[in-house]
C-alpha cells in the first residue's frame, strides 16, 4: 500500500516541483519569421547561410538551425523569376552582365541561391536593402522598432543599454513597460549571452575613454540583468529566477563571480544580478542603483495575418505584386 502511494505520489512532486520552477518547455510554435519587406533583399554579405531551398519554411527552418535572426527568400515562380529593376537589353543590363562575370557565386548570392540567412535584422532606416523584385525580406522581429541605441549581438538577438542608473525594480519595468518595444530585462543565463553582453560593456568603455569629451559617460561596471532571487517566493537559496519567471535552476549555464552569491541572510540583503564587463555575475542589494540591460523580444507569431509586420516605409517597394 505505502509502495503504491510513493508510486503516484513521487511523480507527482516530481511534476510539482518542476512545475514551479516555471521551466521553459519546448515552443509549441516555433520562432516565426514574418514578412516584412516584398520584391526587396537584405544586403547577404555577412550570411550565416547561402542555399537553394524548395520551400519559405525550409528556408526558415535552416535559419533557426544557424540561429539567424532575418532572411531574404525569393519564391520563384512565373512572376517572380526575373528581377524587373534591372531592365533586360538595356546598357545596364550589358554592364551588369559583365559585372557579374567577374564576381564569385558567394560575391552575388541573389542569383544563385533563393535563401540568404542573416545574422542581424535591418534596423527602421532599412538601410541595406536593395530592390530585387524575385526576393521578400523576413525578420524574427517583424517591423523594426522606432527605439534608437539598440544593439544587435548576431545569432543571439536585440539588446538595449540604458546608461541611467535605476534600481533594479525601475529597470525592469522600464524593459517591461516601454511604449517603443516589447521587452524585459535580459535573460543572461547562458554563455553565449553572458559572453557578448559583457564584451559589449567592454566595448563600450573603450569608446567612452577614448571620446575626450568634457560630458563624456562613465565606464560601466555593473548592469542590471534579469536575474533575481525573492526571500517570499523563491523555493530555495539557489532559486533565482528571470524576467520571466523561470528558475536559475532550469539552465546549466553559471557566471557567478567568486563570493557570489552570497549565503543565507547576506542573499536577502544582495539578491539581484548584475553583469560585469568581465563576464561575471555579481549580487547586489536591489535598490542601487545601477545601468541596466532590456532584451527586445521577437514579435508574437501570428500566422494568420500573414502581413501584419510588413513595412511600407521609406525606400519601399510600393507595388510589389501588381508591378
Ligand atoms: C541603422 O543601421 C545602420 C547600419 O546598418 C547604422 O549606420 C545606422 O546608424 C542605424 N540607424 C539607427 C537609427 O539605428
Ligand atoms: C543614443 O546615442 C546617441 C549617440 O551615440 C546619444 O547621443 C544618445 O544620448 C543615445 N540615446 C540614448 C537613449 O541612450
Ligand atoms: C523609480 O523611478 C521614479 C521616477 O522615474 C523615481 O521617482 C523613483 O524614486 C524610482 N524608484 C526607485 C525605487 O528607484
Ligand atoms: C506603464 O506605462 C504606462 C504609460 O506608458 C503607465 O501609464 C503605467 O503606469 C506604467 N505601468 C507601470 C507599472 O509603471
Ligand atoms: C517578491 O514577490 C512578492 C510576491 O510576488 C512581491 O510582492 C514582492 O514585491 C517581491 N519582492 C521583490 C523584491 O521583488
Ligand atoms: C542586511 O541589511 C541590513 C539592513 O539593511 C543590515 O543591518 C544587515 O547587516 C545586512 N546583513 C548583511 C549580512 O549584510
Ligand atoms: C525601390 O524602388 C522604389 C520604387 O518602386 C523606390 O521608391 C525605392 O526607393 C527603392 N528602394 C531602394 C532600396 O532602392
Amino acid at each position: 500500500m505505502l509502495t503504491t502511494i510513493q508510486f503516484l505520489l513521487l511523480p507527482l512532486l516530481a511534476n510539482l516541483s518542476r512545475g514551479s520552477l516555471n521551466c521553459p518547455t519546448e515552443a509549441a510554435i516555433p520562432l516565426q519569421f514574418h514578412l516584412v519587406r516584398e520584391c526587396q533583399r537584405a544586403s547577404a554579405d555577412d550570411a550565416l547561410a547561402l542555399e537553394s531551398t524548395s520551400s519559405l519554411e525550409d528556408c526558415a527552418k535552416l535559419a533557426r538551425a544557424v540561429h539567424g535572426l532575418a532572411l531574404n527568400y525569393a519564391p520563384g515562380g512565373p512572376t517572380r523569376s526575373r528581377n524587373r529593376f534591372i531592365q533586360p537589353n538595356s546598357g545596364s543590363s550589358a554592364r551588369n552582365k559583365a559585372l557579374r562575370s567577374q564576381l564569385t557565386v558567394f560575391e552575388q548570392p541573389a542569383e544563385f541561391f533563393n535563401c540568404h540567412v542573416l545574422q542581424c535584422p535591418q534596423n527602421n532606416t532599412f538601410g541595406g536593402m536593395v530592390n530585387d523584385s524575385r526576393f521578400d525580406y523576413y525578420s524574427l522581429y517583424g517591423r523594426p522598432t522606432t527605439v534608437r541605441n539598440y544593439s544587435c549581438v548576431p545569432q543571439v538577438g536585440l539588446f538595449l543599454v540604458y546608461t541611467n542608473p535605476s534600481s533594479y525594480l525601475n529597470a525592469s519595468l522600464a524593459c517591461s513597460n516601454s511604449s517603443e518595444f516589447d521587452g524585459s530585462l535580459v535573460h543572461i543565463a547562458s554563455e553565449s549571452r553572458t559572453r557578448a553582453l559583457s564584451q559589449w560593456m567592454l566595448d563600450f568603455n573603450r569608446k567612452t575613454r577614448t571620446m575626450l569629451e568634457a560630458e563624456s559617460m562613465p565606464d560601466i561596471f555593473l548592469a542590471y540583468v534579469g536575474l533575481s532571487y525573492n526571500r517570499t517566493t523563491s523555493l530555495s537559496l539557489h532559486d533565482f529566477r528571470n524576467a520571466q519567471h523561470e528558475s536559475l535552476m532550469c539552465f546549466l549555464y553559471r557566471a557567478w563571480d567568486v563570493g557570489h552569491p552570497g549565503l543565507g541572510q547576506q542573499q536577502a540583503n544582495a539578491s539581484c544580478v548584475a553583469l560585469t564587463p568581465q563576464g561575471t555575475w555579481h549580487a547586489i542589494n536591489c535598490k542601487r542603483e545601477l545601468p541596466f540591460i532590456c532584451e527586445i523580444f521577437t514579435a508574437s507569431p501570428m500566422g494568420w495575418k500573414l502581413e501584419a509586420e510588413l513595412d511600407t516605409g521609406p525606400n519601399a517597394v510600393a507595388e510589389c505584386r501588381n508591378g
